[in-house]
């Protein structure tokens, strides 16, 4: 009988030796004479047991991890092809806890299923959203989704119906839908998950866009170090072509969309929507004056969609089991859920996706286990680079779009960065302002100026040169760049920045809880 095996071709189970552990069971599979047949998934996201491999066993799959290449002889000689004991055995795999207590619907086939099998897709209740679609006209499609409350997981939040339905309501005959796979921000990681272990959800999620709209032609705009995520969608759209998912007669309705993968030119601002505009038509990614949006005069003049990978990977479950499904998840006007990234200084990194309202504290020790070193955790970075740095005392805060905002912070793209009682958060300010001076794109004074200034008088304060008048100074550059940057770089690194002097003035020399590890 053959056995079915699933080691995953993830980018991070491959960093780890997910490729050799393959070819280590392959080898062993023959010189024991079992019947293997090795399905490359995407990973399951418990990425500190990576490579996690699986066996489909009578009773289920069950886990095994971390497994390296020598574990392999150990393995078959303790028959783990029929579930048995070994050091490494972890049990059933929908059974750990950190993948149990999970709400997956984004991420509900990711880890399961042969990310490049349209029918394995199908079989996992894929293409059943755009098959609804199909049915739908476009204004019907585009109230599901503002019914759903689904609103953009790149960072802003903007209600994701409400962008489509701006688009639909825009004369042309041509328009376009974009997807933005930058995924630019520090620890995050869930959209090249998505594309390289489900990357039909994205295809689905995408082509029910553009059945809402009236596109036909859609691009992704893929980060460029993430060569993996490249072959698998490549690989995906190719797929999808054929099966008849994609092209000029979408599943015989006669619609026509065709996806295109584009690769980005390896800078944070070209995740910035407008500068992704500028670097898909050719130019250099420099940040547009808005109006017009996007959605009225967006790629090469045309009206456009843009949205993040996730926001397009949670649509088709909005359209296969219905706005509300979805909108029964989450509180206040977070609805849905999102996957969370953990990252940095925690003991249990990888993804974990919630419905909104789940707490910061629960995220950290709940799933994450607290440190990785051991040591207290003293702050955090959700949303990325932009992101204020919170202290202890907000480790309650809902995730919640509103109640992140109201303690000035940002869910944004639900990256979760750690640092525990040994970090110098001077160090991680002047870290924010180092960033914002690299990626400047360079069109307006107070982020291309400021920020390079603003390095300057955080250094001057960590030295101990007039450090009253120099964070006065800080702080009132912060403003500046506030109010007068035209885009979210310079307008909101102020956030990490500030939230460093207010919440651990002691790292600035200045009076202060004494928190920081000596
Ligand atoms: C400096 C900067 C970098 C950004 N990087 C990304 C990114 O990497 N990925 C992304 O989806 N959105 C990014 N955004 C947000 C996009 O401008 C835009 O809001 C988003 O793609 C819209 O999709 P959504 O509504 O689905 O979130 C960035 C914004 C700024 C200001
Ligand atoms: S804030 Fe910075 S990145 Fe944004 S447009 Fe101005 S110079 Fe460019």
């Amino acid at each position: 009988m053959t056995v079915t095996l699933y080691v995953p071709r993830d980018a991070a189970a491959l960093s780890v030796g997910a490729e050799e552990v393959a070819q280590a069971i392959t080898h062993a599979a023959a010189t024991h004479g079992e019947q293997i047949s090795v399905v490359r998934n995407g990973s399951r996201g418990l990425l500190w047991l990576e490579p996690l491999i699986e066996v489909a066993t009578p009773a289920g799959r069950i886990a095994y991890g971390s497994v390296a290449p020598e574990d392999v002889p150990g393995l078959f000689a303790a028959g783990f092809l029929r579930g048995g004991a070994h050091a490494r055995l972890l049990g059933p795999t929908e059974e750990i806890p950190y993948l149990k207590r999970q709400e997956r619907l984004t991420f509900a086939r990711v880890g399961i299923t042969d990310p490049i099998s349209t029918a394995d897709y199908e079989a996992h209740g894929g293409w059943r959203g755009l098959r609804n679609a199909l049915a739908l006209s476009g204004a019907d499609i585009v109230e599901a989704v503002i019914q759903s409350g689904l609103r953009g997981r790149g960072g802003a939040a903007f209600p994701a119906g409400i962008k489509w339905r701006t688009v639909l309501n825009t004369t042309g005959t041509i328009k376009y839908v974009v997807c933005n796979a930058d995924e630019g921000d520090s620890g995050t990681f869930s959209d090249r998950m998505i594309m390289e272990g489900d990357p039909f959800v994205l295809i689905e999620g995408m082509t029910i866009s553009a059945l809402a709209v009236g596109a036909e032609q859609g691009y992704v705009y893929l980060r460029s170090e993430y060569p993996d995520a490249e072959r698998v969608f490549e690989a995906a759209i190719a797929a999808a072509h054929q099966a008849g998912y994609l092209g000029d007669d979408i599943l015989g309705s006669g619609r026509t969309f065709h996806l295109e993968l584009r690769r980005g030119a390896g800078a944070y601002i070209c995740g910035e929507e407008t500068a992704m505009l500028e670097s898909l038509e050719g130019k250099r990614g420099m940040v547009r004056f808005k109006p017009p949006l996007p959605a009225i005069e967006g790629l090469f003049g045309k009206p456009t969609v843009i949205n993040n990978v996730i926001t397009f990977a949670s649509v088709p479950i909005i359209l296969d089991k219905g706005a509300k499904y979805y909108a029964d998840y989450g509180m206040g006007r977070s609805r849905g859920t999102l996957p969370f990234q953990l990252a940095g200084n925690i003991k249990h990194g990888g993804l974990v996706e919630k419905a909104f309202g789940i707490t910061l504290r629960e995220l950290l020790y709940d799933y994450g286990g607290g440190s990785a070193s051991g040591r207290p955790i003293r702050a955090v970075q959700v949303g990325g680079p932009l992101g204020a740095y919170l202290p202890e005392s907000q480790f309650d805060t809902p995730l919640d779009y509103e109640a992140f905002a109201a303690i000035g912070g940002m869910v944004g793209h639900g990256g979760v960065v750690v640092f525990d009682d040994t970090v110098d958060m001077a160090q991680m300010a002047r870290y924010a302002m180092e960033f914002c001076a690299i990626e400047s794109c360079g069109k307006c004074t107070p982020c291309r100026i400021g920020s390079t200034r603003g390095v300057e008088v955080i250094d001057r304060v960590r030295q101990g040169e007039r450090r009253e008048a120099n964070i006065e100074l800080l702080r009132d550059l912060c403003e500046t760049m506030l109010h007068g940057s035209l885009c979210a770089l310079g307008g909101m690194t102020p956030f990490p920045v500030r939230s460093a002097l207010d919440h651990f003035p002691e790292d600035f020399g200045v009076p202060g809880k004494a928190a920081k590890a000596a």
